[in-house]
């Protein structure tokens, strides 16, 4: 199916898995608005995008703050001229152990990756509702099918994203749109790393690296529209 002409915005788009997917879509002739909080690295992923030879775009914004939302995804909306993709990527992870993590952390991670996830969907779906058409899709994680040790908030929120996102599913199915609930385990970004995940020099042999995941959201978005990917679960083949 061709995905050329396509518009697409990715939250978190500057870098890591939302840097890789806007890529992968972008080679696939889709039109991309990536967002996120720093400016800079905006602007050169946004550069990068164009001379892939399509129309890219940025609105620097923080997921959790709904006006801000509000504004930015209307403005991303108007640049692109529509929406058809939605990838719901923006996220931070919390590690600490229950007592010792400050309340705020614990706020800010639900904020963040169910509350920012829910305002950005809230503000696109009309558009996607109004063309019976569409695909949204939702990081979630392993940690969102099993909780860990030090991991609670983080791991909350990601089972909130899948029971948000399969209720959604469910509801917007008729509408000729699909939910894509995504639950990657550990990839290569500034996120594993800052978090010690990803250890050795060899690591891009055996750990998945963002273009793998970038993949996944290429070939889901090219199944028939009779057929949608519910759900799926990224896993490297070794991981040593
Ligand atoms: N890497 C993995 O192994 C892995 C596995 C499973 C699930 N995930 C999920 O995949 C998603 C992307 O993770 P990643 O590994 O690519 O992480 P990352 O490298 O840390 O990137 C996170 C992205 O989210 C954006 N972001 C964070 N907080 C934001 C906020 N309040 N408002 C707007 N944008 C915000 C960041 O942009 P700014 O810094 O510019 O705001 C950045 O682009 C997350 O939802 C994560 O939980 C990752």
């Amino acid at each position: 199916m061709s995905l050329k002409n396509k518009k697409a915005i990715i939250t978190g788009g500057g870098r890591g898995l939302g840097k890789a997917t806007a890529i992968a879509l972008a080679k696939e002739g889709i039109d991309v608005g990536i967002t996120g909080r720093n400016e800079e690295v905006l602007k050169a992923t946004t550069k990068e995008l164009q001379a892939l030879g399509v129309n890219a775009t940025y609105a620097v914004f923080d997921v959790s703050v709904y006006e801000e939302v509000k504004t930015n995804i209307k403005k991303l909306i108007e640049a692109l001229g529509t929406v058809d993709i939605l990838v719901n990527n923006a996220g931070i992870a919390s590690i600490g152990s229950f007592n010792e993590m400050e309340v705020s952390e614990w706020e800010r991670t639900i904020q963040t990756n169910v509350m920012g996830l829910y305002y950005v969907t809230k503000e696109v779906l009309p558009y996607l509702i109004e063309k019976n058409e569409g695909d949204i899709f939702n990081v979630a994680s392993t940690a969102g099918l099993n909780g860990n040790a030090n991991i609670s908030a983080y791991s909350a929120s990601k089972f909130a994203v899948i029971g948000l996102s399969e209720s959604l599913m469910k509801e917007v199915r008729k509408n000729n749109i699909r939910v894509i609930t995504l639950t990657p385990s550990t990839i290569e970004t500034d996120m594993t790393k800052d978090l010690g995940m990803i250890a050795g020099e060899d690591s891009e042999e055996r750990v998945l690296q963002p273009e793998d995941f970038a993949e996944l959201i290429s070939s889901a978005l090219k199944l028939p529209r009779r057929a949608m990917l519910k759900s799926a679960a990224l896993w490297s083949t070794n991981p040593g």
